[in-house]
């Protein structure tokens, strides 16, 4: 018993430390993204009028875009899309979230 105590305390900060934190990210992506992007990354219906531009998050178009350049477009915006000031949480536990999109 002792054991798997001290083995869970060990075990714990690191697998904080270990990547981005997807579960984070979408909780970030429902307050900041969702509006027009939709819950599961396909635009929804009006603002995808409003923004003929926007591609579905799920596609396999965003989905081979590289983290990298997902991160920039979250935290610089792109086109009309504007720069994510608000987020709480790294880009990176949403760019997290945008790879458990992918159909
Ligand atoms: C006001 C509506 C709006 C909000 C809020 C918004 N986006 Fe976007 N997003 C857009 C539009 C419009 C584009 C297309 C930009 C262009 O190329 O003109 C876009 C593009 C993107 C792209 C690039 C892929 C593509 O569709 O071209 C990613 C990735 C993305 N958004 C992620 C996010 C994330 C993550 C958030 C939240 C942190 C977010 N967006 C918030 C409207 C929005």
């Amino acid at each position: 018993m002792k054991t798997a105590v001290l083995i869970l305390a060990l075990l714990a900060p690191a697998s904080s430390m270990l990547a981005a934190d997807a579960k984070a990210g979408g909780a970030a992506y429902d307050k900041s993204c969702k509006n027009c992007h939709g819950a599961a990354g396909t635009p929804n219906a009006t603002m995808a009028k409003m923004f003929p531009t926007m591609g579905d998050l799920s596609s396999a178009k965003v989905q081979a875009v590289s983290d990298a350049e997902l991160k920039k477009v979250i935290t610089d915006g792109k086109g009309k899309m504007p720069a994510s000031k608000t987020l709480t949480v790294p880009p990176d536990d949403v760019v997290a979230f945008i790879r458990t999109l992918k159909k």
